[in-house]
């Protein structure tokens, strides 16, 4: 039976004492989990926060990291500033950032690069808008992410990438793709990365869904052959809703 990454991004809540007590919940409920479970608050709760995981089955993640380790960056965060406090994980390309903030294909997979140079494991964040998808766009935009973002990544590090599916028209929207649409792209997901990488490694890749994912629609997606995980935004921020998601079964 697999196990199902399932990943938490806060976004930009909590701050340092509200982080540090829902952490210490999720420690209590979920710290001997089964499934693979990441936890990304914002920077300014991670040290807080990691010290509160520390002993447990949580992982520690962040929601996003500048594409240098040093240097004249004003408000940039370095991987190694992410790791000096047991940060394991980055989300990286986030539509939030694709959209809100411009981040390009060509930037992300710097950050990518970096990441799994510093031995961090990136969530790659791909997904179409409602605009694309109804031009029929959605293959080429999730495609053209995936290749984009995967540029130079060898297959020996491919093994500690995932990619996350977050239809950006799903997220915050209480819309979610249905499990059979949603499946149906990590399907497509998965022929573009046997074209780049074999058949073995896209069928090893773990390939999260994302987009208004809540304890009632978790099963559902999850026993899909192609959704690995999720990558829960506003359901993750109380313990009584992410819990049961990370509990789906
Ligand atoms: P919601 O679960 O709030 O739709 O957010 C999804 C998301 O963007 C996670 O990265």
């Amino acid at each position: 039976m697999r196990n199902y990454y399932i990943a938490a991004n806060w976004k930009m809540h909590m701050t340092v004492s509200e982080a540090v007590a829902l952490a210490q919940d999720l420690v209590a409920k979920l710290g001997k989990s089964k499934e693979r479970v990441m936890i990304a608050p914002p920077f300014t709760a991670l040290a807080a926060v990691a010290q509160v995981i520390r002993g447990s089955s949580l992982v520690l993640g962040a929601q996003n990291m500048g594409p240098e380790t040093k240097g004249a960056h004003t408000g940039e965060i370095s991987p190694l500033m992410l790791k000096d406090l047991g940060v394991k994980a980055v989300i990286l390309g986030h539509s939030e950032r694709r959209h809100s903030y411009l981040e390009t294909d060509e930037l992300i997979n710097r950050k990518v690069l970096l990441a799994l140079e510093q031995e961090l494991q990136p969530i790659l964040c791909v997904g179409e808008t409602l605009a694309e998808r109804e031009a029929g766009k959605l293959e080429a935009v999730v495609g053209g992410q995936v290749r984009e973002g995967l540029k130079g990544v060898s297959a020996a590090a491919l093994a500690t990438v995932t990619i996350a599916y977050e239809p950006v028209w799903a997220i915050g929207t209480g819309k979610t793709a249905t499990p059979e649409d949603a499946d149906a792209v990590h399907g497509y997901i998965r022929i573009v990365l046997t074209s780049l990488y074999g058949e073995a490694a896209a069928k090893a890749m773990v390939i999260q869904y994302g987009g208004s994912v809540k304890a009632d629609n978790a099963a559902e997606l999850m026993a899909k052959p192609n959704i690995d995980g999720a990558l829960v935004g506003g359901a993750s921020l109380k313990a009584e809703t992410f819990v049961p998601i990370v509990s789906f079964r």
